[in-house]
């Protein structure tokens, strides 16, 4: 299982006026765990007040670059996020978990390959790490890139990405959407969405026939390039999304004790080759259920984004509420989010050490 190392910062940029970006050394002893492809994402955590406050962010470097960057928007109230813009300083260690998600992309340098990738504020994080990686490595693939945000003052990664431009004039389309501040084009002027996207496209893709999209924002955002590049013609599995936040979907039931809910259950995980059962009410989440006796799993957003909870169901059912974070294959194989599941049955068996 994946554990939490601490990572000293080795450098700390405001990168614009409400993010900042963070770069942290990775010892040379466990560099082989934190071997990440590009798009892939981290746990970071600190205690605060006495408190652990964890976050998950995506990574901005590439691979074999160090130190490791991430990108950090500093939300108004936001705990983790305003510690690193005010007290944070070079130095400092932050308890960091190896990197791991399935949105990413598979770099080949015989790929002749023409992606698409919308990213929507802070969601430039994982697709600036894709882009670059690919057009590095990639010499005959090329890519469209479209980056929405409020305000050009608001916009993260503007000059990495003019300075990959200019590296790669050939083969890097970049647009910049705005949506608080007028463009002389009306195309360039608001939100990507459904329908923006279906515009953009006519604009400029038609006859590149676009082998893969790469989707990085929020819940609303991903639906409506989706929905639009399916509308399109491309299939679903060509379509790779990262969400951003936890918005649930239009509909969906809110994460309620269900009925049979009530019944008690003893679940074993397997962790580091070890089994370890605990008992628990199967209206909490397996995340809760463990934590209230005293067994930490592992968890980060607990919002079904992340997937930092993942595990595989060896024996027993689960009901899980929400998923974000997980592939159809992944469920299709047994593999669940643990913050977003409750045992159906009185057993369940857990394995966190299958990958
Ligand atoms: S902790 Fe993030 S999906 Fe479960």
């Amino acid at each position: 299982m994946r554990k939490f190392h601490p990572l000293n910062v080795a450098r700390l940029e405001n990168e614009t006026a409400d993010s900042v970006r963070v770069a942290l050394q990775v010892p040379d002893d466990i560099a082989h765990e934190f071997e990440f492809l590009p798009g892939q994402h981290l746990p970071v955590q600190t205690t605060l007040d006495g408190k652990i406050v964890r976050r998950t962010y995506s990574i901005s470097s590439v691979p074999g670059q160090m130190p490791l960057e991430i990108g950090v928007r500093v939300q108004p109230g936001g705990k983790f996020s305003e510690f690193v813009a005010n007290e944070l300083k070079v130095g400092d260690a932050l308890e960091v978990m190896p990197p791991f998600g399935q949105f990413h992309a598979s770099v080949a340098a015989d790929n002749q390959k023409t992606y698409l990738a919308f990213a929507a504020g802070s969601g430039i994080t994982p697709i600036l790490s894709i882009v670059r990686s690919t057009l590095e490595n990639e010499a005959e693939s090329h890519f469209l890139l479209f980056y929405g945000n409020r305000r050009q003052r608001t916009t993260m990664f503007i000059d990495d990405l003019y300075a990959l431009k200019n590296r790669f004039a050939e083969r890097l389309q970049l647009y910049f959407l705005f949506s608080q501040e007028e463009q002389e084009f009306p195309i360039f002027s608001g939100r990507i969405d459904q329908e923006k996207v279906a515009e953009l496209y006519t604009a400029f893709c038609v006859g590149l026939e676009p082998d893969e999209a790469f989707i990085c924002g929020p819940d609303t955002m991903i639906e409506g390039v989706r929905s639009a590049l399916s509308d399109l013609g491309m299939p679903d599995d060509a379509l790779h999304a990262e969400r951003f936040g936890a918005a649930k979907k239009k509909g969906m039931p809110p994460a309620v004790v269900a009925s049979g809910d009530e019944h008690d259950c003893a679940v074993t995980v397997i962790m580091d080759g070890h089994k370890r059962t605990f008992g628990m009410v199967a209206g909490d989440n397996i995340v809760d259920g463990a934590a209230a006796q005293g067994i930490e799993l592992p968890f980060s957003c607990k919002g079904g984004v992340c997937a930092t909870c993942r595990t595989h169901v060896r024996d027993g059912e689960v009901r899980m509420d929400t998923n974000y974070g997980l592939e159809p294959w992944e469920v299709e194989k047994g593999y669940v989010l643990a913050c977003q599941s409750h045992p159906l049955g009185s057993t369940l068996t857990l394995d966190y050490d299958k990958t």
